[in-house]
């Protein structure tokens, strides 16, 4: 996943980029060193309002800020060795995902309403902070669901401090998706200018303001073209601080209408392609709940069947 290393370069230490430059980038969706190594000629002259040339030095000084190239797979295989599991605790679960999920990496739950994406979710705060006391969870939450009732539940279910927990957990509620993109971009405050131990992103939903906000096809592609760029910050979050990042996302549960096959969620292949793990959720029987891991690069397919409770999520 990674290409590119980054240093600590900003938009303004390129040629030519003052901060009205900077500030014109950023607004056209270029908000880092690496979104100008990647982006054409054509797109930064229309952004930043600057001559071929002046775009071609910029994009030119972006590439060579950025280590770009390969790296030996030794390399990569170190840093994947400090990726951390973060565990539900729930042994059909835990096994289905090897340990956990992954922290360096974006999980999707996606399923149709009430299959348990949230209650997930919720579960996963307190079982992060019962792994490590020392982290924070954030929580991104779109659909004003996020209730401390039942991370306090939780949190008495795993024996922990129901306050302990709630002052571990930053919670945001976003009011519309460019709300809900700036919030993502702000989790790197939190770790970097707060010094938050920050081991979980959460964000319940990704996908419900996106998709109430562009309705009919017109604004199909600005819409994957905003949600990649929200995917895109996630993972860097995931990728540069080894932080775990769990997204949900709705989907029908019939398979006629709207959006095709269920297994197919909203957003499609740019929110299949970011998340390196995805997880599909259905009702099963008595009021169990069926997890199924999709297309995940090394573990097996597999299905988890398990139950939520008051005061916890258990095996069936
Ligand atoms: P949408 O956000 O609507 O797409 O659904 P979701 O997938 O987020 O569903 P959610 O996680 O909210 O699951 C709701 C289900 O969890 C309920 O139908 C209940 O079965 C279960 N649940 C929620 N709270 C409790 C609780 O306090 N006790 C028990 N036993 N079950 C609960
Ligand atoms: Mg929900």
């Amino acid at each position: 996943m990674t290409i590119a290393m980054e240093k600590n370069v900003t938009l303004e230490d390129l040629p030519g980029v003052g901060a009205a430059t900077a500030e014109k980038l950023i607004s056209a969706g270029f908000g880092d060193v690496m979104g100008v190594a990647v982006a054409t000629v054509g797109e930064i002259v229309e952004a930043a309002g600057m001559t071929e040339n002046a775009a071609r030095k910029v994009i030119q000084a972006a590439r060579e800020a950025l280590e770009m190239g390969f790296e030996s797979g030794e390399d990569v295989y170190k840093r994947r060795l400090e990726i951390e599991k973060i565990s539900f605790g729930v042994k059909s679960l835990d096994e289905m995902l090897a340990g956990g999920i992954e922290t360096g990496a974006i999980t999707e739950a996606f399923g149709e309403f009430g299959s348990g994406k949230t209650q997930l979710a919720h579960f996963l705060a307190v079982r992060t902070i019962l792994q490590d006391p020392e982290s924070y969870v954030v929580y991104i939450d779109t659909e004003n669901t996020f209730r401390p009732e039942r991370i306090r539940q939780f949190a008495e279910g795993q024996n922990l401090d129901p306050d302990e927990v709630l002052r571990k957990i930053k919670v945001a509620r976003a009011y519309n998706s460019d709300h809900q993109m700036l919030l993502a971009e702000k989790v790197e405050d939190l770790i970097k200018k707060q010094g938050l131990k920050v081991k979980l992103v959460i964000v319940d939903s990704l996908t419900s303001h996106f998709r109430a906000e562009f309705v009919g096809r017109g604004t199909l592609a600005e819409r994957q073209q905003k949600l990649n760029k929200h995917m895109h910050t996630l993972l860097k979050i995931a990728d540069s601080n080894n932080i775990a990042v769990f997204v949900t996302n709705q989907v029908m549960a019939k398979p006629d209408t709207f959006f095709g096959d269920p297994t197919q969620s909203i957003g499609g292949h740019i929110v299949g392609h970011s998340s390196t793990f995805r997880i599909y959720l259905r009702k099963g029987k008595k009021s169990s709940r069926v997890a199924k891991l999709i297309d995940s690069p090394y573990l097996p397919e597999g299905e988890a069947a398990f139950m939520v409770e008051t005061d916890k999520i258990r095996d069936l």
